[in-house]
């Protein structure tokens, strides 16, 4: 079944959970695709996962639409979802368009997300008008990491969370049809998921929302060092693939690897003529110590 905004819409009604993961190249969108994920999100933590920076704040527009468009050659029925990265929507509405329509016609998504509550609703409103559906992200918005002062859990205190119910109830208003909440505690992720029409998607929010999203090289154990609390392994792909390139190292020092089963053969008459023509005596010298 092809997933759009109605189709999501319509899994929140009917109380099924829609599944999210980030991605961010053709091979994994299409191992995503046959295992049926509903949405894909080009998160702009690509920054840190394929880039290697600290932060998800040097991330262009132009790095999103690269590698949204690689995803979406995979994709059938997955919904895309672009993230719009840090100052391409902050300073004007114009921009916010501009970039919004950039993401849709080049990178090839069918929804941009952006960070912010109720300071982002004229955002917002002005995408939406333009008729891209976007989906908000409150809560932990890891662009405002230097306001924030380091990735913490966010509504802990009565204020706090508060704003972020008001948050929430003002990315809808402003014609947001889903909204992320990240590092956001269970039980007011639940009441804001209920307060809600359009589907909430966690990622460190609890069970209570509408979807869960999740990094996909987090969820694959493909870190070793720092685990999030609200991360879990579903496999262990980092270290598979660590003791696969490790014996292929070793295979290819043992000249095991490739054995006669990779090789291509070429006719023996090819082969001499190939020899007569070639006018290297080091190679002949070689050549004929090797097959005596
Ligand atoms: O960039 C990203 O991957 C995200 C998710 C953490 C929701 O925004």
């Amino acid at each position: 079944m092809k997933n759009t905004v109605t189709t999501l819409s319509a899994m929140k009604e009917k109380g099924e959970k829609i599944s999210m993961l980030t991605c961010y190249d053709y091979t994994t969108a299409c191992l995503m695709e046959e295992a049926g994920i509903n949405a894909i999100l080009i998160g702009d933590s690509l920054g840190m996962t394929m880039m290697g920076y600290k932060d998800t704040l040097p991330v262009t527009v132009d790095d999103i639409i690269h590698h949204c468009a690689s995803v979406s050659r995979g994709l059938n029925n997955t919904f895309l979802v672009a993230d719009m990265p840090f100052m391409s929507y902050q300073a004007s509405v114009e921009d916010a368009v501009k970039n919004a329509g950039r993401l849709i016609k080049e990178g090839h998504a069918q929804a941009v997300k952006l960070e912010g509550g109720a300071t982002v609703c004229d955002q917002i409103r002005a995408i939406t008008k333009a008729d891209i559906p976007v989906v908000a992200h409150i809560g932990l918005t890891p662009q405002s990491i230097n306001a924030f002062g380091g990735f913490k859990v966010q509504g802990k205190n009565i204020e706090r969370a508060i704003q972020i119910l008001e948050d929430a109830k003002a990315v809808e208003e402003a014609g947001a049809f889903m909204v992320t909440l990240e590092c956001v505690p269970e039980e007011l992720a639940t009441l804001i998921s209920k307060e809600l029409t359009i589907p909430t998607i966690g990622i460190g929010a609890g069970a209570g929302c509408d979807g869960q999203v999740l990094v996909y090289q987090d969820m694959l154990g493909m870190f070793s060092g720092f685990k999030p609390k609200f991360v879990k392994h579903f496999a262990n792909i980092g270290e598979e693939m660590k003791n696969a390139f490790k014996a292929y190292d070793s295979e290819v020092k043992a000249k095991t690897f490739p054995s006669a089963e990779h090789n291509f053969a070429i006719d023996k008459e090819v082969m001499e003529a190939v020899r007569a023509a070639d006018n290297s005596t080091e190679f002949k010298v070689e050549f004929e110590k090797e097959t005596v």
